[in-house]
């Protein structure tokens, strides 16, 4: 914990709730203060120009957009593919779908096609194939697919991206990939960035996770495609001014935050094992994320005991998400453990 949450929050020592609950840390915010910065609606903040150019170019595409968040690149991402009238197919558990309050229908008159998906969080070629619609004035004209990754903590293997992405471009869809957890799924499937980026025609890469900037995402693709999205941005009212200090951030995560991401997933399948050990309930884990769902079915007494410890975890019911980040130290963790063993004892 840095002594800026210290002051905040002495609450909780191990908050597991989400990697969204990292804070800059003091080489963060030393970025940050020290950036070079410029009105960026004018295209001239030099900070967050070069962040979009830097992860474009990891990325393999052509170009890149900051983005406030990743529900805000995503929208703009979807808008710039499609157009009224037009469809989306996507995972029926992914954030576009779930979590982002139909934004895509409510405000750009595009509908969104749920598709179940497999276990490991991928959409099977075969669901593409079955959700695509005839040429047929009836029905929307399905357009995009919208894939995600990782999925609920899940890394989708590269050889299941390749071959969903392979049957969509055969049938002439575009796609765009959900990357809130991009560098998470990298590191987990031990791929180059590009490798992952070449299945999808876009690709939204959050900062604000594991990486632990307080905010931004960036949008990387075509160069015609970016435009696109900049102007679905301004309408969105996400365009931002000096915000090269907030990419100043993005910027120290990319050099610092990447490579350590391992950590958290080592300590994830480690705080698996310790959980199923003690025999409680269902437990599941990938890169980052644990999930339990206690045997007895409930879990609001659990809570109220691991707070007791310091410890915080989310209010999901019957399998609560636990996610390992930065900002969990290994005491933290030990006593979230020491917290389930008291509890089930
Ligand atoms: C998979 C996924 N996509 C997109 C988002 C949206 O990001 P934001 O909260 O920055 O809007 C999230 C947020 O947690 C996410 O988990």
């Amino acid at each position: 914990m840095n002594k800026h949450n210290a002051i905040r929050n002495q609450t909780w020592e191990c908050d597991l709730r989400s990697d969204t609950f990292t804070s800059p840390d003091e080489g963060m915010r030393e970025a940050m203060a020290t950036a070079v910065v410029g009105d960026d609606v004018y295209g001239e903040d030099p900070t967050v120009n070069l962040l979009e150019k830097r992860l474009a170019s990891l990325l393999g595409k052509e170009d890149g957009a900051f983005f406030p968040s990743g529900t805000q690149s995503n929208l703009s991402a979807v808008m710039a593919h499609c157009g009224r009238g037009e469809e989306i197919i996507v995972g029926k558990n992914y954030h576009v779908y779930w979590d982002e309050a139909s934004g895509a229908s409510v405000l750009a008159g595009i509908s969104l096609w749920p598709v179940e998906t497999e276990i490991d969080g991928s959409i099977s070629p075969v669901s593409v194939e079955g959700a695509i619609k005839v040429d047929d004035p009836h029905h929307a004209s399905s357009r995009l697919l919208c894939l995600e990754n990782t999925v609920g903590g899940k890394a989708v293997s590269l050889d299941k991206m390749k071959d969903v992405s392979k049957t969509a471009r055969k049938n002439n869809l575009s796609i765009h990939l959900d990357g809130a957890r991009f560098f998470n799924a990298v590191t987990a499937l031990n791929c180059k960035p590009e490798e992952l980026a070449n299945c999808a025609d876009s690709v939204s890469v959050c900062l604000s996770k594991g990486l632990g900037t307080p905010l931004g995402t960036v949008l990387v693709g075509s160069s015609k495609f970016i435009r696109k999205a900049r102007r679905n941005r301004k309408i969105l009212g996400g365009s931002m001014r000096q915000v090269g200090i907030v990419a100043a951030a993005g910027h120290y995560a990319l050099d610092n935050n990447i490579s350590r991401l391992v950590e958290d997933h080592n300590r994830a399948k480690f705080f698996a094992n310790e959980l199923r050990e003690m025999n409680i309930g269902h437990v599941d884990s990938g890169t980052n994320m644990v999930f339990f769902t206690p045997k007895d079915g409930h879990a609001d007494n659990l809570r109220l005991h691991l707070e007791k410890y310091g410890v915080k975890i989310g209010d999901q019911n019957p399998s609560i998400r636990m996610v390992l980040h930065r900002d969990v130290s290994d005491e933290g963790l030990d006593k979230a453990i020491a917290g389930f063993k008291s509890f089930y004892q």
